[in-house]
């Protein structure tokens, strides 16, 4: 069977390729350590299952749950908006629940991207918003992030790619953008940013902000780290006047370990919740309700959750810089999220390279950065979603075999 045009050039996901040809050597009595997914292994506060088994042992929670989700999960998001990030939502217009962030950078892209439009994405950057681009028939632009430069997009590459694109400025009447579509229409922006674990400031999203409004380019924030191993989360929605142009993602798989659970969330003015529902409320029939209540409740943890979970990840953290060392790669110690993100030796030709001669030698999985874009070849990135015993036997085996 032909398949549709839209998956040319689109592979399976690396990972879901990689995790086969683990569970092959494992079949085959390699016993791999899996350092390389974001997956969180430890299990949501009790509260929140205790919440799941007692609603759902409910008789009325069964059915078809409301496309704009429930106002108890939107309510409870626009209270830790305010709480944490020190926004205001208005949870019955400005909140909407997703089945996890990554569809919603699909919704996304299929509510705004034309046939040939453009949307900017990070180089290095998270695989998912340069696919999405992608299956929508948007063309993506990649602006890059150095190390060099902070990992912070340089705006003058920016204002490059717009006028290569043949944009003016809003102000000169430039929102049309050139005639038969090709205008960029959004930037994906993800910070604290993976792969880097760089940090966002002020500055940094004020700019971005200004950049958006500039060039009536949609600013689409990916906020699913900024509780990781930080304890001053921020959202790009508390520069003032942000939503004109700014939406934004947010999720609890990371923060409240409820990856699997797939709860999401999408923040904006009312104008971009309801374009991007006429598109979402045609792909799925809404949430089981006791998962929603039971993210709601996960919500309102206050500070201890988030300190008992960073104490796992700064521990472990301090192993992975011991593993990095050994592997001679050079790598910033103040990085956050859930990932190390490092530079490997010039012994290597690249992460790949790196990669595979700690998987195949020492039966270990390390990602190799290229595959969050050309600009992440000479790197690696480490998870901290695994247990302090699995790092000590890790740095074990790469010791034993010499690497
Ligand atoms: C940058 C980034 N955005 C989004 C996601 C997807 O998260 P969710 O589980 O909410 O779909 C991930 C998951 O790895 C991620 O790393």
């Amino acid at each position: 069977m032909q398949t549709a045009k839209r998956l040319d050039g689109i592979g399976e996901y690396y990972f879901s390729k990689k995790l086969r040809e683990i569970d092959e050597l494992n079949k085959q009595g390699k016993n791999v350590i899996n350092l390389g997914i974001g997956s969180p292994d430890l299990p949501p506060h009790p509260d929140v299952i205790r919440v799941l088994q007692e609603e759902s042992a409910k008789p009325n929670v069964h059915a078809y749950q409301s496309y704009k989700g429930s106002p108890v999960l939107r309510r409870a998001v626009a209270d830790w908006y305010r709480r944490w990030y020190g926004v205001d939502l208005d949870p019955d217009t400005e909140i909407l629940p997703l089945i996890g962030s990554k569809e919603g950078i699909m919704h996304i892209c299929m509510t705004y991207l034309d046939e040939g439009d453009g949307a900017l994405v990070p180089n290095p950057g998270y695989p998912t918003y340069r696919s999405a681009v992608k299956l929508a028939g948007g063309n993506c632009i990649d602006y890059s992030l150095t190390a060099e430069g902070g990992w912070f997009p340089d705006f003058g590459e920016l204002e490059r790619l717009v006028a290569e694109a043949g944009q003016a400025p809003q102000s000169q009447g430039g929102a049309g953008g050139p005639a038969g579509g090709g205008r960029i229409k959004l930037m994906w922006v993800n910070y604290p940013q993976m792969p880097t674990g760089q940090l966002p400031d002020r500055a940094l999203f004020e700019n971005l902000v200004a950049f958006g409004k500039k060039h009536g380019i949609l600013i689409c924030h990916d906020n699913p780290y900024s509780f990781i191993l930080n304890d001053k989360p921020m959202s790009l929605l508390a520069v003032p006047g942000a939503k004109e142009v700014v939406v934004e993602l947010n999720s609890l798989s990371k923060s409240q370990n409820m990856a699997g659970w797939r709860v999401g969330t999408l923040s904006g003015a009312k104008e971009r919740i309801d374009e991007i529902l006429r598109f979402k409320s045609n792909m799925d029939s809404g949430m089981f309700l006791p998962v929603q209540l039971a993210a709601a409740k996960a919500l309102s943890l206050g500070r201890d959750w988030y300190d008992s979970v960073n104490a796992v990840y700064r521990e472990r953290r301090g192993y992975v810089f011991e593993l990095l060392d050994l592997l001679k790669c050079t790598f910033s110690r103040e990085q956050v999220g859930m990932f190390v993100w490092a530079r490997i030796p010039a012994s290597y030709a690249d992460g790949f390279a790196l990669s595979d001669r700690v998987l195949y030698d020492a039966g270990v999985f390390i990602t190799p950065g290229g595959i969050f874009g050309p600009a992440g070849t000479g790197y690696v990135r480490v998870s901290l979603c695994t247990p302090v015993e699995k790092f000590k036997e890790s740095i074990n085996r790469i010791k034993s075999k010499g690497i």
